[in-house]
C-alpha cells in the first residue's frame, strides 16, 4: 500500500485543500511558503578553531616558510575550502584554551614570543606563532567575522579590556600604536567577544552566581570605539543545565547580548564514546538520537530566556556542537582527532533542521571544530587535505545563510533500532534573497528508501534541481588516499506535480533541493 501511494504521488497532483497530514503511512513534508519565520542567521554556520591538537598548527597555519603551499603562512588548500562554503564567523582561541590564554604571548616578532605549555590539550609546547594578528588576518582572508573568546578564568579584566583596545582602537593610543608597530595600522572589526568559556568547568569551575557576577564585571570593560558594535557573549550552560541559564539571565541578562550553550553528540559515555568509523547500526541510531536532543535543549534554554527577555534581545548561541568520539587509534588522546563519516554528515543536517526551528532566539552556532579536531570540516596530513562529509553538508546548506526560514511540518514514520527511535525523515526550508526556496531533506534510516511527498503551500514552483549526499556504507568517509569517496552528486529523484513534489530519498541520505 505504501509503495502504491508513493508511486501515485509521483504523477498525481494533489490539490492543497484535499491534503490531510497523517491520513496514510506516506512520509509527508509541508513547506509553508506563506509562514515565514525569522531568518537563518549566517552565524549559525560559524566555526570553532582552538589551539588544540592540529586544529591551528598544520591545520590552518604552516608558517610562511613552509613547503606546503600557503598564503602568508595560512594553508592555501584550507583557505580555499573555507572560502568556498562562505564561512561567516570563526571562534578562537578556545574552548578551554581561552581561559589559559594571554594575548600578549602571541604578538610581536615571532622569535620573541613566549613558548608555553598547552596544559589542557596534550601538554605540548605552544610557541604562540599563531596569535592575534594571525587570527584576525586569517578571518579577514576567509571573509569571516571574528568571535574572540576572552580569558575570564585566569586573567584580570584589564587583560581582556586591553586586548579589545589593541585590536579595535584607531592609532593614537599606546596600544593601537603597538598594533601598528606590529604590522597592522588599521583597527580590526571584532563583532563578537566571549566572556570566558565553560566557566562551570575548565573555565574556572565556578558556580553560576559567581560566573554571572564575573560576566557583568568583565563585560563592563569590553568597550568599542564609536561606531563599532560588539556582541558580548556569556559562557552558557553545559547541555541541558537550565539552572545555569536561569541564573545567568537573572543576574547578567541585561549586560549581555548572547549566551553560548555547549552540547556534544556522544553515542556512548565519556569514558567509552564510541568509534568514528567501523561502528554498527546500533551506534548509528544512538548517535542520531543523541543529536536530536539538541531540539529539546534549545527549547528549554529558550523558554528560560523568554522569561527574562520576552523581546528576545539576547541571542542564544550553541557555540560548541558536534560529534565527539574516541580518538583515532594511535593518535594523541589530547588532540581529539577523529574521522568523519556519512553519520556525521547526517548529524550536521539534523542539527541544521533543528536550528531552523529556533531562529527566533538562536542566532549563532559553532561546530567543533573547523580542522583536524572532533567533527571537523577538513582533515590535513602533510600537504594533503580532505573535505569531510560534514564539510559537504555545510556546502549544501550554505544558501541558508541569512535566508528567511519557512515553517515546515514533517509527518513521518519512526525509525527504530534496538529500542532507539527517531523520525525517519527530517526537513527544513528557507527562501533566499533571490526568491529561490531551498528544502533540505534527510532520511536517517540506513536500510530503507522513502518516497516523500513535499507539499508546497503558498509557493509557485516550476523548476526543481538538487544535490544528494549518500553512500553505501554507514561509515563511508574520505581519506588522504581516497579523498572523494563521499561527496555530493546531482540529484534527479524529485518530480513536481502542481503544488506537490515527490522526492525519492535513498537510505541514509541528505538531499538539498532548489526550487524556482
Ligand atoms: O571542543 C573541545 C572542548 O570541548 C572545548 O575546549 C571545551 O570548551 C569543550 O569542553
Amino acid at each position: 500500500m505504501r509503495l502504491l501511494l508513493a508511486a501515485l504521488a509521483i504523477c498525481v497532483a494533489v490539490p492543497s485543500s484535499s491534503y490531510a497530514m497523517g491520513d496514510d503511512d506516506s512520509e509527508t513534508v509541508v513547506v509553508h511558503g506563506d509562514r515565514p519565520a525569522p531568518k537563518f542567521d549566517r552565524h549559525i554556520f560559524g566555526q570553532f578553531a582552538e589551539h588544540l591538537g592540529h586544529g591551528i598548527y598544520n591545520g590552518i597555519w604552516v608558517g610562511p616558510r613552509s613547503k606546503i603551499p600557503n598564503i602568508k603562512g595560512y594553508r592555501k588548500d584550507v583557505l580555499e575550502a573555507l572560502k568556498a562554503i562562505r564561512v561567516p564567523e570563526i571562534r578562537w582561541p578556545g574552548g578551554c584554551f581561552a581561559d589559559e590564554y594571554h594575548w600578549r604571548d602571541g604578538i610581536g616578532p615571532q622569535a620573541n614570543r613566549k613558548v608555553s605549555i598547552n596544559t589542557h590539550w596534550g601538554g605540548v609546547t605552544e610557541d604562540n606563532a599563531f596569535g592575534t594578528h594571525e587570527f584576525m588576518d586569517f578571518s579577514e582572508l576567509v571573509g569571516a567575522d571574528a568571535y574572540v573568546s576572552g580569558n575570564v578564568g585566569s586573567a584580570p579584566p584589564v587583560e581582556l579590556a586591553d586586548w579589545v583596545q589593541y585590536m579595535t582602537s584607531p592609532v593614537g593610543s599606546t596600544l593601537a600604536n603597538e598594533r601598528a608597530a606590529n604590522g597592522r595600522k588599521e583597527p580590526w572589526r571584532v563583532p563578537m567577544v566571549g566572556l570566558g568559556n565553560e566557566l562551570w568547568g575548565c573555565g574556572g569551575n565556578m558556580r553560576a552566581e559567581y560566573a554571572a557576577d564575573l560576566t557583568r564585571r568583565y563585560g563592563t570593560f569590553v568597550k568599542m570605539p564609536a561606531g563599532q558594535h560588539v556582541m558580548k557573549i556569556a559562557s552558557g550552560a553545559n547541555s541541558g543545565d537550565t539552572d545555569w541559564t536561569d541564573t545567568m539571565m537573572r543576574i547578567a541578562g541585561d549586560k549581555i547580548d548572547g549566551i553560548g550553550v555547549h552540547y556534544y553528540t556522544v553515542p556512548g559515555n565519556w569514558d567509552h564514546k564510541g568509534a568514528a568509523t567501523g561502528f554498527d547500526e546500533n551506534q548509528w541510531a544512538l548517535t542520531l538520537a543523541a543529536t536530536i536532543r539538541m531540539d529539546k535543549i534549545i527549547t528549554e534554554h529558550a523558554a528560560i530566556m523568554d522569561k527574562y527577555d520576552p523581546a528576545k534581545r539576547v541571542a542564544l548561541l550553541v557555540d560548541e556542537w558536534g560529534t565527539w568520539y574516541d580518538v583515532e587509534p594511535g593518535t594523541n588522546p589530547g588532540f581529539l582527532y577523529q574521522q568523519n563519516s556519512l553519520r556525521d554528515a547526517i548529524v550536521a543536517s539534523l542539527n541544521f533542521d533543528i536550528f531552523a526551528r529556533h531562529t527566533d532566539r538562536l542566532r549563532g552556532a559553532n561546530i567543533a571544530q573547523m580542522v583536524n579536531v572532533l567533527q571537523s570540516l577538513l582533515l590535513t596530513e602533510g600537504d594533503k587535505m580532505v573535505k569531510t562529509p560534514t564539510y559537504w553538508v555545510f556546502d549544501m546548506y550554505k544558501d541558508y545563510q541569512d535566508a528567511t526560514v519557512l515553517a515546515v511540518d514533517v509527518d513521518a514514520r519512526t525509525y527504530s533500532k534496538n529500542g532507539t527511535s527517531l523520525k525517519a525523515i527530517s526537513a527544513s526550508a528557507v527562501r533566499d534573497a533571490a526568491g529561490v526556496v531551498h528544502v533540505g531533506l534527510t532520511n536517517v534510516d540506513p536500510n530503507r528508501a522513502e518516497t516523500v511527498r513535499v507539499k508546497l503551500d503558498g509557493l509557485n514552483v516550476t523548476h526543481v534541481s538538487g544535490r544528494i549526499l549518500t553512500a553505501t556504507a554507514m561509515d563511508a568517509h574520505n581519506t588522504f588516499g581516497a579523498p572523494d569517496t563521499i561527496r555530493p552528486a546531482p540529484f534527479t529523484g524529485a518530480r513536481i506535480s502542481g503544488q506537490t513534489l515527490s522526492v525519492s530519498l535513498p537510505p541514509k541520505s541528505i538531499v538539498m533541493l532548489d526550487l524556482r
